[in-house]
């Protein structure tokens, strides 16, 4: 594998395996690799013969109160399992390789509306940190095909509508959440969880499966699903962020109509903050006799 700090040599390299005829993929990543980040490097594979992962934490898409300084920083691990699944090339720049004029004078790219709600509310700036070195990082790789996990729901949905916005030549695919056998959905900061904590973390997974099965028995009372899986996550030691039925394309809020639903959660445990999703499908309205 391939291991590059500069764009430049990113550049000459992916310009080689361009001129041999290769299809690029790339998954980006903050690091602390985990199953899920591997299993999307796998996913690249399947489509691409040359498979670019980058590891950069963006402290751009952090909050001046968030966890940049304390997120898991993992480099000679990292390398090791791209090595194991056969990644061909490690892009791992400083910030000032990414940011050579400083962050407040980097120009951004803004995803209006759908960044404003759900994580970011919680987390003002956030996604366009997200949207802005996304699109930095697909312009260095110029990758055919770049893969993104469905965990971070979201976060998909917005790079999707920046990708078509913007007319980005690449091709987005999702990546299924990989869960621990609990059902806690894998994440770096699955290691901020406390001993004490971890047997209950599964709860943000159980109450949007919850909320996910009432509404397939029927239930339509979206705010008392939402408000009831909220105290769920209270009872079991948890601090909800936010819990919201929406609809899976625009991530409005869902309409009693509405048939691709996607259930989407934040909680804060004690030392992390964690989310999760899932989706559902219901027949159209006048299918059901
Ligand atoms: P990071 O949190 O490292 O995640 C990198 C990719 O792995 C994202 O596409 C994320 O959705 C995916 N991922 C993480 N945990 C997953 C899980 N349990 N199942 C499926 N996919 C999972 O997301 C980011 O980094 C950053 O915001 C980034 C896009 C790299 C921009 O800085």
């Amino acid at each position: 594998m391939q291991i590059f700090h500069h764009i430049e040599s990113v550049r000459n390299a992916i310009a080689q395996a361009r001129a041999d005829g290769k299809k690029v993929g790339f998954v980006p990543t903050m690091g602390n690799l985990h199953a899920a980040h591997l299993e999307l490097v796998e996913t690249a594979q399947k489509h691409c013969d040359f498979v670019v992962c980058s590891i950069f934490v963006n402290r751009l898409q952090f909050g001046l109160n968030e966890d940049w300084d304390k997120y898991p920083r993992t480099f000679e691990q990292d390398a090791e399992k791209l090595r194991a699944v056969n990644c061909d090339m490690l892009f791992f720049p400083d910030e000032q390789e990414i940011y050579p004029n400083g962050m407040d004078e980097q120009t951004r790219v803004i995803v209006p509306t759908m960044a404003n709600v759900l994580c970011g509310a919680s987390r003002p700036g956030h996604f366009e940190g997200v949207t802005t070195v996304v699109t930095k990082l697909f312009n260095i790789v110029q990758p055919d095909v770049a893969v993104f996990g469905i965990k971070d729901y979201q976060q998909l949905a917005i790079i999707r509508r920046m990708v078509a916005d913007l007319c980005m030549p690449v091709h987005i695919i999702a990546g299924e959440i990989v869960r621990e056998s609990d059902g806690l959905a894998m994440s770096s900061r699955n290691g901020f969880i406390t001993e004490q904590e971890r047997p209950q973390a599964n709860q943000l997974n159980k109450s949007l499966n919850w909320v996910k099965n009432e509404i397939l028995a029927g239930s339509r009372e979206y705010p008392q699903l939402e408000a009831e899986a909220r105290q769920q996550i209270e009872n079991a030691g948890f601090k909800p962020d936010y819990l919201s039925i929406c609809q899976s394309a625009t991530l409005e809020p869902a309409a009693h109509d509405d048939t691709e639903l996607t259930v989407l959660g934040a909680m804060y445990t004690q030392g992390a903050r964690l989310i999760d999703n899932v989706s559902l499908a219901l027949k159209p309205m006048n299918e059901v006799n």
